[in-house]
C-alpha cells in the first residue's frame, strides 16, 4: 500500500514550469528520482486508474468538473516521471463504458476536455516522442470532433516510440473480451484452437506488453473493469490519495514498491 499523502502533497512537490529531460514539459517538473529507485529494474509498462476527481472537487465546494480539471494536471505530471524513469507503455482510464451514466452535463464535459486536452497536449507529447491511443468501442454518443481529434491524436503520433501513452475512453475489460471473442466467431476458429494466444491477438492492441503495475488512487479497492485480461499477473498498488493530488513522486513510490515484490506468475520463486 502506498503511503498515504496530505492534501498538500502536490503542491509540495515541485512547483517549477519547466520539465526536466531538456525542452518544455507538462507543467510541474516531476519530482527527483529517489536513490533507492533501481533504473534496471523500470517496469515495462503501468496502467492507472485515476480515481477521486469527484471527492477532490467535492472537497473543495467545486463542481466536479473541476476535478477532472486538476487530474489533467495530475495525468500530465505522471507522464513526465514516466518519461524520465523510461516507462515504456502508459495506459490510464479517462472514460468507461459505464461512465454514460453520470449526469449528461459530466458526460458532456468529459467528451469535451478529451478534444481540448488533445489539441493542447498533442504536439508536445509528439516532441517528446509519446505515441497516444486510444482503447475502447467507437461509440456514436462520441461526438464527431472529438473523434477527428483522437484521429487526429493518433495519426501526428503513430511514429513515435520513446512511450506509448493508451487513454482508455469508452473503455470497459468485459466489451473488450467480448469484441475479441466476437472476432474469433467472425474468424471461424475451431473450438479447439481457442487458447491464449488467440485470444490475445484478438485484444485492442496486441502489441501492447500486459500491464506491470496497476496504480488505483482514491483508496478504492476494485479494478472497475479495467484490463480484465491484460492484469492477469500485474502487481496491484492502491494509493489514499486522490488522482488530482498524484503526482510523479508517488509514481516512483509506486515503482520502488513494485521493485520489491518477487513476482511468480502461478509458478515457485
Ligand atoms: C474518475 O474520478 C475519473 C474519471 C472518470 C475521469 C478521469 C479524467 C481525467 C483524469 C482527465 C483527463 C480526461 C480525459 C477525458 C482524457 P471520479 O469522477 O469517479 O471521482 P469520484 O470517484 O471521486 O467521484
Amino acid at each position: 500500500m502506498i503511503r498515504r499523502g496530505s492534501p498538500k502533497s502536490a503542491a509540495a512537490q515541485g512547483a517549477s514550469s519547466n520539465g526536466a529531460g531538456g525542452g518544455p514539459s507538462f507543467g510541474q517538473a516531476p519530482a527527483e528520482v529517489p536513490a533507492e529507485l533501481d533504473r534496471t529494474k523500470i517496469p515495462a509498462h503501468v496502467a492507472c486508474v485515476m480515481d477521486g476527481n469527484g471527492r477532490w472537487a467535492a472537497q473543495r465546494g467545486l463542481p466536479r468538473t473541476e476535478g477532472h480539471i486538476a487530474g489533467e494536471e495530475a495525468l500530465f505530471n505522471v507522464v513526465n516521471g514516466a518519461l524520465e524513469i523510461g516507462v515504456r507503455w502508459l495506459t490510464v482510464y479517462a472514460f468507461s463504458t459505464e461512465n454514460w451514466r453520470r449526469p449528461p452535463d459530466e458526460v458532456r464535459f468529459l467528451m469535451n476536455f478529451n478534444e481540448t486536452l488533445l489539441s493542447r497536449r498533442r504536439d508536445e507529447l509528439h516532441r517528446r516522442g509519446v505515441r497516444i491511443r486510444f482503447a475502447g468501442r467507437p461509440d456514436r454518443r462520441v461526438p464527431r470532433r472529438v473523434q477527428r481529434a483522437m484521429d487526429e491524436a493518433t495519426a501526428l503520433t503513430e511514429g513515435d516510440r520513446t512511450m506509448t501513452l493508451t487513454l482508455a475512453f469508452n473503455y470497459g475489460g468485459r466489451a473488450e473480451i467480448i469484441d475479441a471473442v466476437r472476432e474469433l466467431v467472425a474468424d471461424g476458429v475451431a473450438a479447439n484452437k481457442v487458447n491464449e494466444r488467440a485470444i490475445a491477438s484478438r485484444m485492442y492492441f496486441p502489441d501492447m506488453p500486459d500491464p506491470d503495475l496497476v496504480v488505483r488512487t482514491s483508496g478504492e479497492f476494485r479494478i472497475s473493469n479495467f484490463l480484465l485480461w491484460e492484469l492477469a499477473y500485474s502487481e496491484l498498488m492502491f494509493s489514499d490519495l486522490l488522482w488530482p493530488d498524484f503526482r510523479s513522486a508517488n509514481l516512483y513510490e509506486a515503482v520502488i514498491e513494485y521493485q520489491r515484490r518477487t513476482r511468480r506468475y502461478g509458478g515457485v520463486s
